[in-house]
């Protein structure tokens, strides 16, 4: 299948996180909410820089075929530059890691040399500046408005203004640098990220637990949108 080429820097995305999808038919997951999948957000956990266990390469690789999105890779890893590889081959598009494990510079180097797209994330508590100095390094920034680890926490409202403190620094330069929102994320708290200044929404819970997945990330979409 052709990849889609990616959509425009800052317009608005809908991306579906999988991590609450039904592993058991994934591919049917996948399919069912394609018309509404601008990106497809794939949760990689390690069960050590989270206490939590996911997916690796093997899945991204088995169901590269069944969509032409953009795959999303969060990377909730301590040794995210031990996989770039490995997910690049399985046929990821973009991987993102978090700034807290460090080691950005090499990081992004090695993403780039993959001819992969590379994300920064920071978990809640962590603040603008640790993510300032990477703004011209990085294709996206990830906030994330929950801690990671486990779909269906609750938004934290404070997140927001890191998110509004990336928006303005991103403008300001000039950069080309899409803005994510990642945890908590329905129609009410959709269009607060949004008037923030995120334009990448990962919904996990309000998209797979409905009983129309597709309508749901549609209703996302048209909250988003009227903001
Ligand atoms: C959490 C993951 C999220 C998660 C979001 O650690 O990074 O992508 O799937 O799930 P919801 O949308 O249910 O908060
Ligand atoms: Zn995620």
């Amino acid at each position: 299948m052709a990849r889609q080429s990616e959509r425009p820097v800052g317009s608005l995305q809908i991306a579906p996180s999988i991590l609450s999808a039904d592993f058991a038919d994934l591919a049917a997951a996948i399919r069912g909410v394609d018309p509404q999948t601008d990106r497809l957000h794939i949760d990689v956990m390690d069960g050590h820089f989270v206490p939590n266990l996911t997916v690796g390469p093997p899945v991204v690789a088995s169901i590269r075929p069944v969509s032409s999105r953009f795959f999303d890779c969060h990377l909730m890893l301590t040794d995210p530059g031990e996989y770039l590889e490995a997910f690049a081959a399985a046929g990821a598009d973009g991987c993102t890691v978090h700034v807290e494990v460090g080691d950005t510079r090499p990081l992004v180097d090695k993403a780039r040399s993959l001819g992969l797209s590379i994300g920064l994330a920071c978990n809640p508590d962590t603040p603008f500046e640790a993510v300032e100095p990477w703004l011209g390094d990085v294709d996206l920034v990830l906030c994330m408005t929950v801690f990671p680890g486990f779909a269906g926490q609750s938004f934290i409202e404070e997140v927001l203004g890191k998110v509004a403190a990336v928006r303005a620094a991103v403008d300001a330069r000039g950069l080309a640098v899409d803005i994510q929102v990642d945890g908590g994320i329905d129609s009410t708290t959709a269009p607060r990220a949004v008037a923030a200044g995120a334009n990448v929404l990962v919904a996990g819970s309000a998209i797979f637990d409905e009983a129309s997945p597709l309508d749901a990330a549609s209703a996302l979409r048209e909250a988003a949108q009227r903001r």
